[in-house]
């Protein structure tokens, strides 16, 4: 079976703009979707046994190690499985969410989904990020240059050494006009970008369920 693969970190439910708009990207695709929410159902850090896990025979394995395997192999196989993946991950702190980045460490592992010979084996596959953000990152804007979230991503999603996806990213802006009265004039500019993120996100969806060997339903 192939599947999307949706990725949500927002600790905000349902108000949350970039699950909101990662919605829009699912009701528009056309095949099976498999999802986890690392805000619901955290996955634990990288650590000691998992790191060592990795460079020890299998029948070496301290309970620890073993147990810390056990977790890389679902999350990797679970990540190779996907044909396509959205990953809805907002902007925190300039950064990614904590749990997008301890699931990120999780699954680079060096031989089996980055560092393969022959090159990754999700090469090419396409992946939309999704991260909604408070205030305004474009050009001209005072936060100009500091996001530092979707550079990061392109770089550990999207490098050819590394997963090797074919990237897009959406970022639906200005969130904080909503709240902020300092900010309310900026209304209408976060309506405009939360408008075009819906509808990139179902024109993108559609475009790479339209692409052939990518699932299709009925
Ligand atoms: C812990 C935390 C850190 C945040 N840091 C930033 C930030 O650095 N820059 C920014 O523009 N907005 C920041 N925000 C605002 C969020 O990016 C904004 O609320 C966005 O809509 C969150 O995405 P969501 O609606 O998908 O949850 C932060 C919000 C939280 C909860």
């Amino acid at each position: 079976m192939s599947y999307l693969l949706r990725i949500d970190a927002s600790d905000s439910g349902d108000a949350s703009v970039s699950r909101q708009v990662a919605d829009s990207f699912t009701a528009a695709w056309g095949g099976d979707v498999v999802r986890r929410d690392l805000a619901l159902t955290p996955v634990g850090h990288l650590d000691a046994a998992g790191i060592t896990a990795r460079t020890t025979p299998a029948d070496e394995h301290t309970p620890e190690q073993k147990a810390a395997a056990l977790l890389q192999d679902e999350l990797v196989e679970e990540f190779l499985g996907a044909e396509a993946y959205l990953f809805a991950v907002p902007l925190y702190n300039y950064s990614m969410p904590s749990v997008f980045k301890a699931w990120l460490d999780q699954i680079m592992i060096v031989g089996r989904t980055i560092g393969v010979a022959g090159g990754a084996r999700s090469a090419g596959r396409p992946a939309v990020v999704v991260s909604a953000r408070g205030g305004g990152y474009g050009p001209g804007a005072p936060q100009h240059g500091k996001d530092f979230l979707v550079p990061a991503l392109r770089t550990v999603l999207g490098d050819p050494n590394l997963l090797a996806l074919d990237v897009r990213s959406l970022t639906p802006e200005l969130t904080y006009a909503r709240t902020m009265d300092a900010l309310r004039h900026l209304l209408p500019q976060h309506r405009a970008s939360l408008e075009e993120a819906h509808a990139q996100a179902r024109r993108q969806a559609a475009e790479i369920t339209g692409r052939s060997g990518l699932p299709r339903s009925g």
